[in-house]
């Protein structure tokens, strides 16, 4: 058989993660939350398990579940999204992101990511006969290279993904820098996916900017989001898609050969959740995290970079070692018994800026054991 992915191996997550396993470390490589998910929610979704909420969803989600979704949208956003022509529930952000390449992508269009990226794009658009066009995000601040983007837009562009906050930087994107895609969207008539799984881990009084705030981009953009990284429930693989009713109802026809309706007494169970605005403490929980784990190193020789949001902090190594980053990070595994993931493997160029990424949705002990041996190091 010709395979249709010939350069794509198993995900960095699950190298690290199986190396971790097998030298007993401490793995800050993968990102999940250690601790489980609030008792509450866990008792709502048993109520519906046990009350016969258990056949199929309707296609797009249960109402209970886009009604609670467009009141939260209005609280957090200050805009009003149609619960039943902009809102479909999916299979995780994973899902959401695939669907809406498949619905713009054809074969030989371009489509703009910016690296380090998040490893589902690039296959996602390749499987439909894309061109993806990687271009990297600045360095050290990971702004969006807008002169870079400019001379790469054309009549053949068809798409732009952007994520903010972002993995695996922790960078968040600017009003500035949107307002020059929804200029530069308009002017070359391309599609928008902008991946806000991380729109509740903001940090330092900043706050998660998204797509959905701006009218004019957001008429040409898919808004994808996770319930996973949300509430601590990465297993569940549940997120949502809001976008404009002509893109929604397109997205829906390949949304419904894919997975057709996703976990019904998941959908509902977040329903309830969410209405009691569950989401609020987010922030301060993991801001308080990563607090936590840079006052542990800060006698490190590994140097933090600035992390504005996400539950991902990059560490640069550069002054200890010389070596790649692929191979510190197997080094840092191997002899030291800390797992993390090196970020050359989110660029297309393989760009080594001798960074690491470490997540800190740990529980503390976890973090403090960690930080105990990097500042050894
Ligand atoms: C940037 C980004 N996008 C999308 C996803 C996928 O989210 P989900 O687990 O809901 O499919 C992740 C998960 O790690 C992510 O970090």
């Amino acid at each position: 058989m010709k395979s249709k992915l010939p350069d794509t191996g198993i995900t960095i997550f699950s190298v690290m993660s199986s190396l971790a396993k097998e030298y007993d470390a401490i793995n800050l490589s993968q990102g999940f939350p250690e601790f489980d998910c609030d008792p509450r929610l866990l008792k709502l979704y048993e109520h519906y398990l046990k009350n016969g909420y258990n056949q199929y969803a309707p296609m797009p989600g249960v109402s209970e579940l886009r009604n609670a979704l467009s009141k939260k949208i209005e609280k957090v956003f200050q805009k009003k999204i149609d619960p039943d022509t902009n809102i479909t529930i999916t299979a995780g952000a994973t899902q959401a992101i695939y669907t809406a390449i498949a619905t713009v992508v054809n074969p030989g269009d371009e489509v703009i990511m910016f690296d380090p990226s998040y490893d589902c794009y690039d296959p996602a658009v390749r499987l439909n006969g894309g061109v993806p066009i990687h271009l990297n995000l600045k360095f050290p601040d990971f702004a969006i290279p807008l002169d870079a983007l400019k001379e790469n837009l054309s009549e053949r562009t068809k798409l732009i993904i952007i994520n903010s906050p972002h993995n695996p930087t922790g960078a968040i994107i600017s009003a500035e820098e949107l307002r020059a895609l929804e200029e530069l969207c308009i002017q070359f008539d391309c599609y928008l996916i902008s991946d806000e799984v991380y729109e509740h881990i903001y940090f330092d009084g900043l706050r998660h900017k998204s797509v959905i705030e701006y009218p004019e981009l957001f008429k040409r953009s898919f808004v994808t989001f996770s319930f996973g990284k949300t509430f601590h429930a990465t297993g569940w693989k549940l997120g949502y898609c809001v976008a404009p009713e002509h893109l929604t109802q397109e997205f829906r026809k390949i949304h419904q050969y894919l997975v057709f309706s996703c976990n019904t007494p998941a959908q509902m169970a977040l329903a309830d959740y969410i209405e009691t605005e569950s989401y609020v403490e987010l922030p301060a929980f993991f801001e308080k995290k990563r607090d936590l784990f840079l006052n542990a190193i800060s006698t490190s020789q590994l140097k933090p970079l600035p992390c504005s949001g996400t539950y991902f902090q990059l560490l640069s190594y550069e002054g200890i070692s010389p070596k790649k980053d692929t191979d510190y990070a197997v080094e840092l595994t191997k002899e030291h018994k800390v797992a993390s993931i090196p970020i050359s493997v989110f660029y297309e160029d393989g760009s080594d800026h001798k960074v690491l990424r470490f997540c800190f949705a740990k529980n503390d002990d976890t973090l403090l054991k960690a930080a105990e041996i990097l500042c050894k190091i």
